[in-house]
């Protein structure tokens, strides 16, 4: 018996409609922010970027989602196919999961609002076709039916545990060529230890090499992770209200992008009382209070407005 305890992820970014019947006909989106999920907009602007750039390098392969959910991501990864290539998504969506601890997950976070029928309407708004869909565990991609080397992009999404995680990697690492991206989800996320787990076990002795971290998502690759960066930075992202820093992990250089909420035409002026408190304090506590507040807002953005 399991003494795992798993806590639920913070509602999706649209207010998800509750689907009792999997026969139930949900209207479809119109546009593609307005299907419910957890793929927030500098992910979107960060998979966008280096899609197209593989395209224009005129590098092909196949893209492949461990994770679909309603298929907010699986539209965006869609919109990137060119001929030839082949998305494939895999996710349980309503079948049940292998594990109690997947169970309890999928019942959690996910059971009230997933069907197939639903990620199959929301794809099919916006794409002509449905992609190859596996309705199974992820684990079954471990049989090979990914031939190796054939993808050029990998999206991890699926369970947030870190046996499955791992086996994810594992997938993933057989499916990408050599210059193939990986994009992990929920890398630091408070109640996803496992996957932090996974992916930096992946880079410290299985040879992940990280190239961007977002708040939400690993970026990485087996292959010239310089090579990612320098393609990643040919964009102005600063000019475009994003903040981009660079880290050292032993030794290797990894790039972090982010938007913050004050960045979003939305945000909040600051108040005239806040304002002068914040020139008064010492520098040093400035900083600590615009660093707490900054990420209080990120919270706040992240659990309640979409990030359009
Ligand atoms: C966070 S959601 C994916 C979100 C989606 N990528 C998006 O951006 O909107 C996680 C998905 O993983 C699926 N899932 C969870 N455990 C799984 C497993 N072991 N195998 C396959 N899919 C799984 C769930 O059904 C759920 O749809």
């Amino acid at each position: 018996m399991s003494r795992l305890r798993v806590r639920a992820l913070p509602a999706p970014l649209e207010a998800a409609v509750p689907v009792a019947d999997p026969a139930t006909v949900r209207p479809a989106p119109l546009t593609r922010d307005a299907i419910p999920g957890w793929f927030f907009r500098v992910d979107q602007e960060a998979f966008g970027h280096l899609l197209a750039a593989q395209t224009a390098a005129g590098r092909t392969g196949d893209i492949l989602e461990l994770g679909a959910y309603l298929g907010r991501s699986a539209v965006l990864l869609g919109d990137h196919l060119q001929p030839g290539e082949r998305l494939t998504v895999c996710d349980l969506f309503d079948s049940e999961a292998g594990d109690a601890e997947n169970a309890a997950e999928m019942t959690m976070s996910y059971r009230k609002t997933l069907t197939r029928t639903a990620f199959e309407a929301n794809y099919l708004a916006f794409h002509a076709e449905l992609p190859e869909i596996v309705q199974a565990p992820t684990s079954v991609l471990a049989d090979g039916r990914i031939p190796a080397g054939s993808c050029r992009f990998v999206h991890i999404d699926a369970s947030h545990l870190y046996e499955h995680v791992a086996g994810d990697i594992e997938v993933a690492r057989a499916a990408l060529a050599d210059e193939g991206l990986v994009a992990l989800d929920d890398y630091r996320s408070e109640h996803t230890p496992g996957v932090s787990a996974a992916v930096w076990q992946a880079v410290f002795t299985g040879g992940l090499k990280p190239v961007l971290l977002t708040p939400m998502k690993f970026y990485g690759t087996w292959g010239d992770a310089e090579a990612a960066q320098r393609t990643l930075l040919a964009r102005d992202w600063r000019a475009e209200g994003y903040t981009v820093d660079e880290d050292a992990i032993a030794g290797a250089r990894v790039v972090r992008l982010n938007r913050p909420a004050a960045a979003a035409p939305s945000a909040p002026s600051r108040s005239a009382p806040r304002r002068l408190a914040l020139d008064l304090l010492p520098p040093i506590a400035t900083r600590a209070v615009r660093r707490a507040l900054r990420t209080a807002r990120a919270v706040r953005g992240r659990s309640r407005v979409p990030s359009a």
